[in-house]
């Protein structure tokens, strides 16, 4: 049986490429288990800078596999908190980029929008379109979405169920930056590489503080921001990184 997803290190950078094309990368428990705990160790790994995240050229994913949930009672999705291993992948500290070639739809999208950075590819087609199905986002896309892109087109997507193009998800600031679909992975690693390249404590601490922004208020952001700050003058890379900008050398960080 083909592997739910493929893992492939490259230096300091992890790709990720979930592997059912045929069933457009719908995303079942498989995916969803070896998501959580076959990259669970490389998060933890300070030799792993970053991850790059993809699908297929025809869909990143197409939201969570319809077929496997079809029959499920509510006592089985219940008890099974089912789709809680997504918040394990998620809360990963590692920063990740999603290269979004086609559809990232409903599951899909709320996976690219787990990631840290969204990268898409000029074919690709977001959407949340649960209501299609009689249910809602059940990966946290009414609330990622929304927080991301305001209310009112989180509404439209939610509630219409239709899809909006890649030029109209970066003028929403749903995603990073629009590539040709053929430069897609080239832009994605380069971005991963310069990444990986500085301390992984300072990139931690950078996405942990860009996260929190989402959850708290100003005030209390930006006092998390500043002991997140402070608490790097205890790291060799600062030292590092401070004395090489003065000595006009390349840093060499340890992650330490
Ligand atoms: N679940 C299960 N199977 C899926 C799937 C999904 N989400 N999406 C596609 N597939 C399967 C199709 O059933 C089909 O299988 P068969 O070959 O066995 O018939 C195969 O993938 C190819 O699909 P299509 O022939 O439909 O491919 P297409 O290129 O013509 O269309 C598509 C692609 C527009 C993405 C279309 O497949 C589609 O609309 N998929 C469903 C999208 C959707 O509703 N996503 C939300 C799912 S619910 C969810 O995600 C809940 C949540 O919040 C987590």
């Amino acid at each position: 049986m083909d592997k739910p997803i493929i893992v492939e290190r490259q230096g300091r950078v992890v790709i990720v490429t979930l592997n059912r094309p045929a069933a457009r990368n719908a995303l079942n428990s498989e995916i969803m288990r070896a998501m959580a705990e076959e990259l669970a160790p490389l998060d933890r790994d300070t030799g792993v800078g970053c991850f790059v995240l993809r699908g297929s050229d025809k869909a990143f994913a197409a939201g969570a596999d319809i077929k496997e949930m079809a029959d499920k009672s509510f006592s089985e999705m219940y008890n099974d908190d089912f789709f809680a291993a997504w918040d394990r992948f998620a809360a990963f500290r590692t920063p990740k980029i999603a290269a979004v070639s086609g559809y990232a739809l409903g599951g899909g999208c709320e996976l690219a929008m787990m990631c840290d950075i969204i990268f898409a590819a000029d074919t690709a087609m977001f959407g949340q379109p649960e209501i299609k199905l009689g249910v809602i986002p059940g990966m946290g896309g009414s609330q990622r979405l929304t927080r991301l892109v305001g209310k009112s087109k989180a509404m439209d997507l939610i509630l219409t169920g239709r899809m909006m193009d890649a030029a109209e998800a970066e003028r929403c600031g749903l995603v990073a930056r629009v590539i040709p679909a053929d430069k897609l992975m080239e832009e994605a690693l380069k971005a991963a590489e310069t990444i990986a390249g500085y301390g992984k404590m300072a990139t931690t601490a950078a996405r942990e503080a860009v996260e929190r922004s989402l959850e708290v208020s100003l005030r209390e952001g930006i006092l998390f921001e500043r002991r997140l700050f402070h608490s790097l003058f205890a790291t060799a890379d600062q030292k590092e990184g401070m004395a090489a900008f003065v000595e006009k050398r390349s840093p060499q960080f340890k992650g330490e």
